[in-house]
């Protein structure tokens, strides 16, 4: 496949943008087959849409607070992923719950990672949550989204132990080199047509 007709990829942002970085370098090292056509930041000062603009990607900064309420900030959201093709987006440290009403207009296709094994740990303070349960073993789960929050199908998820003298840092700095190797994995399944959701399962082909 041809990089003009690979995947589209828009991909939705808060903050940092690490994950967003392994996705850009799967793809410049020929591991996953897919484009990333936009970069959208629900904040101007996420560092996310920096790293897009140094690769020439369009990286666009959809200000939550410029919005009266959740519906017109996601309308708007949604009419740059149209003007941009997006086939396939992907929640990359997106810290906010999309509605009912953006969910169903990219059902099945939005991806989200979240940085716990699901589904333990769900919300926004997972590596807190996980260390003051004492679980012996955490890690990430990447998951198409649904309409509730961090419930969707389970596509991949790798694990990690937890140590004693973990802190939320240390902790989330260990799940984190897992996200970036499975997310892009992922990704690369869903582009290869590899991935099929049977109710709550995916099943993923050879
Ligand atoms: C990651 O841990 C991700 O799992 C969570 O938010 C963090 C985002 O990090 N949803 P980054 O912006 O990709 O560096």
């Amino acid at each position: 496949m041809s990089l003009n007709n690979s995947l589209r990829l828009g991909v939705l942002c808060s903050g940092r943008g690490s994950n967003l970085a392994s996705i850009i370098e799967a793809i410049a090292s020929g591991k996953l087959m897919a484009q990333v056509v936009v970069v959208i930041a629900d904040k101007s000062e996420a560092k996310a849409l920096q790293k897009a603009t140094e690769v020439d990607i369009p990286a666009i900064a959809v200000n939550r607070k410029s919005y009266a309420n959740r519906e017109d900030f996601e309308r708007e959201l949604l009419k740059q992923l149209q003007e941009y093709n997006v086939d396939l987006v992907v929640l990359a440290g997106f810290m906010r719950i999309l509605s009912p009403y953006f969910v169903r207009a990219y059902s099945g296709r939005i991806m989200n990672i979240h940085p716990a094994l699901l589904p333990s740990f769900p919300g926004a303070h997972s590596h807190a949550d996980a260390l003051d349960y004492g679980v012996k073993v955490s890690g990430c789960t990447v998951h198409f989204v649904d309409e509730g929050t961090d419930s969707g199908p389970i596509i991949l998820q790798a694990a990690v132990p937890v140590l004693e003298s973990d802190t939320e840092e240390s902790l989330a700095a260990r799940i984190l080199i897992e996200e970036h190797r499975i997310y892009p994995q992922a990704i690369d399944l869903y582009a290869r047509g590899k991935l099929k959701v049977i109710g709550r399962r995916v099943l993923i082909e050879e």
